[in-house]
């Protein structure tokens, strides 16, 4: 059958990931193995507590049928907003319709762009990025305006760089902290000044707050609802994945304020049809154990952190330990053209992989990223190893 895809899939590069897996199995055709510090999804499992709730709950034929309730069921929803007082000293009203029940935070995140994006719209999208935001803007005609995240502003875009007839344009504004793929947070300072760029110039934020739990040294990432006035002008979208070791259970969810959360549901109820009651259930399971489990993971990534870090700068890098997620941004050694050339060169000749960081966006051109998320048995190990082979394989990194 000869059938061209539509066009707007055409137009959108292939899946980054999905092209380093297919290297990687080139790689481990010849019989290599390579240390993958490629794609952020945690190798550690689920806890047992949360499988032990999906499978009562899954026994349970109450669960079974569609989940009519368009926001989710009234256990998750008090969880949701349980956890959100206890962590974050929110008030929010599931009853209200502040919290809307995802499938994966990038569900909400692709939906919220189709609930109030038109043709020509405007959206302001962080470069690097995940590659969600834009490509979704794109695909629901609307323009992505790029705000460069500079080192030298923290990985913080600059809302005054962004010009007066943009800005009145944009009808969205994405924000990411704690930050893919550049390691970097941000303070209630910060989202405060978001807060009033917002509210200045009637943009809705929205706030991808996947790694909010992924944090070290004692350090919280806030939530932008913690500042005053952020309902009116901001949804947060947040996930189970990387808290829990639950990628492959698509649970998740979006609060904020209840117009935009139901402009999100409105969408989601004509594209899907709710989540599972039975994950929704085990969803609940995992926020009232948060406490037991959340530290030893923060744990397991921290030391995993150090370990990586500290070898690279053994090496010649100047890195600083990124506060949360589990990635490390670091700068290509200028002896090597471009971030493409240098993954390349430690693929091929370090067996380690790294993501270019162009793959998040042409600000990522001289930076790569090293998830701390690894398959191999012995984590900090693989790491040492990892760094080993690059001091002996590439001995000039530095010119
Ligand atoms: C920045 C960011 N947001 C959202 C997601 C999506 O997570 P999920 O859909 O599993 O909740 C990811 C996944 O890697 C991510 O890196």
């Amino acid at each position: 059958m000869d059938l061209p895809i539509a066009q707007r899939l055409q137009r959108i590069p292939p899946y980054p990931f999905r092209e380093i897996a297919a290297i990687k199995r080139e790689l481990q055709a010849q019989g290599v193995e390579p240390t993958d510090f490629g794609i952020g999804d945690p190798d550690m499992p689920t806890p047992g507590f949360v499988i032990e709730a999906l499978h009562s709950a899954a026994q349970d034929p109450a669960t079974h049928p569609y989940d009519e309730t368009g926001f989710g069921i009234p256990e998750y929803l008090e969880a949701i907003a349980d956890f959100g007082k206890r962590r974050y000293g929110l008030s929010l009203d599931p009853e209200a319709g502040q919290i809307q029940s995802c499938l994966g935070s990038k569900e909400a995140l692709a939906h919220i762009i189709w609930a109030y994006i038109d043709p020509s719209d405007v959206v302001l999208v962080p470069d690097p990025a995940y590659s969600v935001y834009k490509v979704q803007t794109t695909w629901a005609g609307g323009a992505a305006f790029p705000m460069p995240l500079d080192p030298a502003n923290g990985f913080l875009p600059d809302f005054s760089a962004i010009p007066t007839g943009v800005a009145r344009a944009a009808k969205l504004l994405f924000l990411n902290y704690p930050n893919n793929p550049t390691g970097a947070v941000a303070t209630r300072e910060f989202f405060a000044v978001a807060v009033e760029f917002a509210r200045k110039w009637n943009i809705l934020i929205v706030q991808d707050a996947a790694y909010n739990e992924v944090a070290f040294d004692g350090f919280l990432p806030p939530s932008i609802l913690e500042i005053e006035g952020a309902e009116e002008v901001a949804i947060e979208m947040h996930s189970f994945s990387k808290t829990f070791n639950m990628t492959g259970w698509r649970v998740a969810w979006a609060w904020g304020g209840a117009p935009q959360v139901a402009a999100l549901s409105k969408v989601k109820a004509n594209v899907d049809s709710g989540t599972f009651m039975a994950l929704q259930r085990a969803g609940a399971a995992a926020l009232a154990n948060y406490d037991a489990f959340v530290p030893s993971m923060r744990a397991e990534y921290q030391a995993r952190r150090d370990t990586l870090v500290d070898g690279l700068n053994s090496l010649g890098w100047n890195l600083q330990k990124p506060r949360a997620t589990f990635y490390v941004w670091a700068p290509v050694p200028p002896a090597y053209a471009t971030s493409a050339d240098f993954a390349a060169a430690l693929l091929h000749e370090c067996h380690v992989l790294v993501i270019p960081g162009t793959s998040y966006g042409d600000t990522g051109e001289g930076w790569f990223r090293l998830s701390l998320t690894l398959k191999d048995a012995d984590k900090l190990g693989a790491i040492a190893a990892a760094v080993e082979r690059i001091r002996t394989r590439l001995p000039r990194l530095w010119g």
